[in-house]
Formats: structure tokens, sequence, C-alpha cells
């Protein structure tokens, strides 16, 4: 009770600062362009060329941005009157996501939606319906099953999934958002039994793993990217795979799906929370120069089901200072009030 007191003190704390408006952000660092490429960092990884890596890695992480880039940047500048207002209706609404405001526009659910069959679009989706049905299962979930040390039949895909690649599990990722969308567009029972056989299989995954760590990777490219050492993205492949179990609970219904996207984030939470109270939230921010996909975006939708402030804490602690400028949170202010709440709660 006293920890969710805490929490709710915070969170209000967060929110106050998100619709502050603050003069000038923090001063933001970013990767060199370069390193941005997926290709160009493929190359990097995988090169044997030491001298190569090393005068790349130089660089790596410690490029300060350009202040003027940045400025331009500022919503100060670029948020009009009534787009000030809209942020803040949609944090209204994250906050009581059961109250729905809006009679104006809804949104239309898949499930009521359906392609007049002969249409070339009717066509394009059955190419991409059989396409989903031609994937295979041990194929696809291999890689997790190495990383929880489960038994492995079958072989894992290629490319990004393949068993070396830094990225793996970010294809299954999409998997799951895809054939969640595709079922609830045709309800064909066979991909709902494929996909459903895929969470089942991730889920043992993670219930062997026992920490709620859930990938295709072992959690030790988490230390790299928490000590700012190279890695390639991998919270962009976690956020693939959160977002792709939230929308096997969505749109399918898939209440295991939930559990294991919750089982995920207090993973994670703890992850992030560790960074922040041995170091600092700035450390924190710093690690965030790496790519991590939609990790916000994933959280304030889990937010919006769950109603869970840490969700929404850790949602805001995804939005990169430095990227969104105005609506930062003041990292002086910010970071000894979390390290304070996180060291009275350990
Ligand atoms: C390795 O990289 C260095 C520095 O970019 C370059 O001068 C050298 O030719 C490369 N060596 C090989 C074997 O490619
Ligand atoms: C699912 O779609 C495939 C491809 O169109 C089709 O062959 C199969 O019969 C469908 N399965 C069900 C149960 O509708
Ligand atoms: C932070 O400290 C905790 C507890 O001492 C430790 O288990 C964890 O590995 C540390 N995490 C980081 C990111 O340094």
């Amino acid at each position: 009770m006293q920890m969710e007191k805490e929490m709710k003190g915070l969170l209000v704390l967060v929110m106050v600062s998100l619709l502050c408006v603050f003069g000038i952000s923090k001063e933001c660092t970013n990767i060199p362009t370069q390193l941005s490429s997926h290709s160009f960092r493929y190359e990097l990884l995988s090169s044997q060329n030491e001298t190569w890596k090393e005068k790349m890695f130089e660089h790596y992480h410690l490029t300060p941005t350009d202040d003027s880039a940045w400025a331009s940047l500022l919503p100060r500048k670029t948020l009009r009157e009534e787009d000030e207002y809209s942020w803040k209706m949609m944090y209204k609404n994250l906050k009581s996501p059961l109250k729905s405001s809006g009679n104006f526009l809804n949104e239309m659910s898949l499930h009521n939606v359906r392609l007049d069959p002969g249409s070339i679009h009717w066509q394009a989706q059955h190419t991409n319906l059989e396409y989903l049905l031609m994937l295979d299962v041990n194929k696809l979930v291999w890689s997790f099953r190495k990383t929880a040390g489960l038994p492995t039949p079958g072989k894992a895909y290629g490319g990004w999934e393949a068993p070396d690649s830094e990225l793996r599990g970010h294809f299954v990722g999409h998997y799951l958002s895809a054939s969640a969308q595709m079922w609830a567009s045709t309800h064909n029972e066979t991909l709902k039994k494929k996909m459903s056989a895929v969470v089942s299989a991730l889920s043992a995954c993670q219930m062997k793993m026992g920490t709620g760590y859930l990938s295709a990777f072992p959690s030790e490219l988490f230390d790299r990217f928490e000590a700012i050492k190279p890695v390639w993205a991998p919270y962009y492949t976690i956020h693939k795979i959160l977002a792709g179990l939230l929308d096997q609970y969505t749109l399918a219904d898939n209440s295991q799906a939930l559990k294991m996207v919750k089982w995920m984030v207090d993973y994670f939470y703890n992850r992030v929370r560790n960074v922040i109270t041995n170091y600092s939230v700035e450390r924190h921010y710093l690690s965030l120069n790496e790519e991590t996909g939609g990790m916000n975006d994933v959280l304030y939708k889990l937010f919006s089901i769950t109603a869970d402030p840490k969700h929404l804490v850790l949602a805001h602690l995804f939005d990169k200072p430095c990227f969104l400028g105005l609506l930062a949170v003041q990292a002086d202010d910010i970071s000894d009030a979390i390290r304070n709440h996180w060291r009275s709660s350990l």
C-alpha cells in the first residue's frame, strides 16, 4: 500500500513535469547517423577488422548532438496551442482509461471489417494469410527455446532470426502482431491454432527462465546495453515481442499473452530501476541513445489496459527527453525524485 502511494506520488510528479513548460532541454547525445543504419551495424558487429571496429566504437554513443538540430525540435516552436491541448487530452484519457469521452469518431474493430472476396485487396490479404500459414512454429521459437535451455526441434530461420543475430526474436514479435491482426480480419481457425501454439511455446520458455525475461537472445545483451557498450538494439526487439503479445491479447483474446507481457514488464521495470538507483536517470537516458523501438508506446497501451501506475512510470522513462524536448522530464529534479523513491522502497 505504502509502495502504491509513493508510486502515485511519483506518477503525479512525472505527469506534472511532462505538462509543464520548460525553457531549454537538457543537452542530448545521439549516435552517429551512420551507426543507426542496420546494415552498417551488421557489418560492424560481424567484422573481423579490430582496427576498424575500434575506430568506429570510439565515437559510439559519445557524439554530442548538435544543439541547433535539437533546438529546432523544441515543441515550443512546433507545438501549436491545439496540439498542446491534444497532449493534455491524451494524458487525461490515459488517466481514466475506462471513461470514454468521444462519441465523435470511434475506432472500428478489425473483427467487424471484411474485404469483398474477389477484390484485389482481398487477394492481397489472402496472399498474406497464406504466407503467415507457411511459417513453422518450431522454427519461429527455435532461438527462444535455445536461450531458455529447452529442447530445440527443427531449425532456426535465417536473416534477423539467425541464431547468431543480435536481433533474433524480432520477426517473431512481428509475426505475433501480424497473425493477431490477420485472425481478427479473417477468423481463419488454422491461423489461430498456429499463433496460439507460438504463444504457448513462448510461455514455456518464459516459465523455464523463471524471471519474467523472454527473448530469443540472452539477457547479457541488456548488460551491455546498460553499460553503454556496443550492442544492437535489444529493446527494439523486446518492443516487438511485447507489442505482438499485447496484440494477441487485445485482438485474439489470449489472456495468457497478457500475463506474459505483465511478467516481462516487471522484469524490465526492475532492470531500469536498478540502472537508476545504481547510477542515475541520466545514465538510463544515455542508454536510450540506442534504438528502443516503441517501448513507450507499448507501455502506454499496456497501462490503458491495466491502469497499473508502474506501467505508466516505465512508459515515461522510455520517453527520450532530448527527443521530446519540452515534454521531457526535467532531469535534475526527476532523477533525485526517482532515485529517492526507489531507494526508500527497496
Ligand atoms: C581495417 O580497417 C582499417 C581502418 O579502417 C583499414 O585501414 C584497413 O585497411 C582494414 N584492414 C583490412 C584487412 O580490411
Ligand atoms: C485458412 O486459410 C487457408 C488459406 O486460405 C485455407 O486453406 C484454410 O482452409 C483456412 N482454414 C480455415 C479453418 O478456415
Ligand atoms: C544494481 O545493483 C543491484 C543490487 O546491488 C545489482 O543486482 C544489479 O546487477 C545492479 N545493476 C546494474 C545495472 O548495475
